[in-house]
């Protein structure tokens, strides 16, 4: 980078993962049964992508189930599954019109047969889109993820002595997406819960008190003005 240009982070962010947490307490404050917050807080999701595309960011990494939500009631996570299959069958034309790529990162073995084919039914109708790519971090875990890159590598014939950072990162989900720069969690909660843990290692991070539901491309706008005051150093130093 000359001299002259400008730092780097006065730039879009490529590429937002987004922790979008803040649904079930968003449902509780109304005295609302916490799927309604999981509803409203599909609403929310769609404003976003719709503003990062608007905004010109290049990819969109969503938390939308961890490896760790099994956990909750066999309701609310059959729930959270209904709304997922909704979103990737009811809005094919919003994805057409904006030209919006989706796919997946997670562990597809756990997930339901008629969620994967939805997946893979969005993904391939999508799979020529220019614009923004959604990603959907779906059965997904930072700590499963790389596991299942070691496997695909050890796949490989490649022996554990010999690993590099190149060869265990061309075996994550989706090797050709770039990190992330700018990783937001909503309502207040300072922790990754383990998302992105390989690829967030030099991300900017935005935390934001604001329940996930309450959230329009405003917000939005404001945590990329934010991440555009960083100095990013990647254990360099100041550029000055
Ligand atoms: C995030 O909202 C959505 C998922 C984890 C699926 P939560 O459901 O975690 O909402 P809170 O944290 O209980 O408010
Ligand atoms: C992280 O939120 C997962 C998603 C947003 C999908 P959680 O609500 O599950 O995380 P914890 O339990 O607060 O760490
Ligand atoms: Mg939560």
């Amino acid at each position: 980078m000359s001299a002259s240009s400008p730092p780097w982070t006065s730039q879009v962010p490529a590429h937002i993962g987004i922790i979008m947490d803040g649904n079930g307490r968003w449902a509780q404050k109304r005295k609302q049964l916490r799927t309604q917050g999981h509803l409203e807080g599909l609403k929310s999701a769609k404003r976003i992508v719709k503003a990062a595309s608007d905004l010109g960011v290049r990819y969109l990494t969503l938390y939308v189930f961890s490896t760790e939500n099994w956990k909750r009631t066999t309701e609310e996570v059959g729930f959270i599954m209904g709304l997922v299959k909704q979103y990737l069958r009811g809005e094919l034309d919003f994805y057409r019109q904006n030209r919006i790529r989706i796919r997946h990162t997670g562990d597809p073995a756990g997930l339901p047969a008629d969620i994967v084919k939805e997946l893979h039914e969005a993904a391939e109708e999508t799979r020529l889109f220019e614009g923004l790519q959604v990603i959907l971090a779906l059965n997904y875990g930072g700590r499963d993820e790389i596991i299942r890159a070691f496997r695909r590598l050890s796949g490989t014939g490649v022996s554990a002595g010999t690993v590099t950072e190149e060869a265990l990162g061309q075996c994550l989900d989706n090797p050709d997406i770039p990190d992330p720069d700018l990783i937001i969690r909503s309502a207040g909660e300072y922790r990754i819960s383990n998302f992105l843990l390989w690829e967030g290692a030099y991300s900017e991070y935005y935390f934001s008190d604001k329940l996930w539901p309450d959230w329009t491309g405003d917000d939005l706008a404001a945590a990329i003005a934010d991440y555009q005051q960083r100095e990013r150093r990647f254990g360099g130093l100041k550029n000055e």
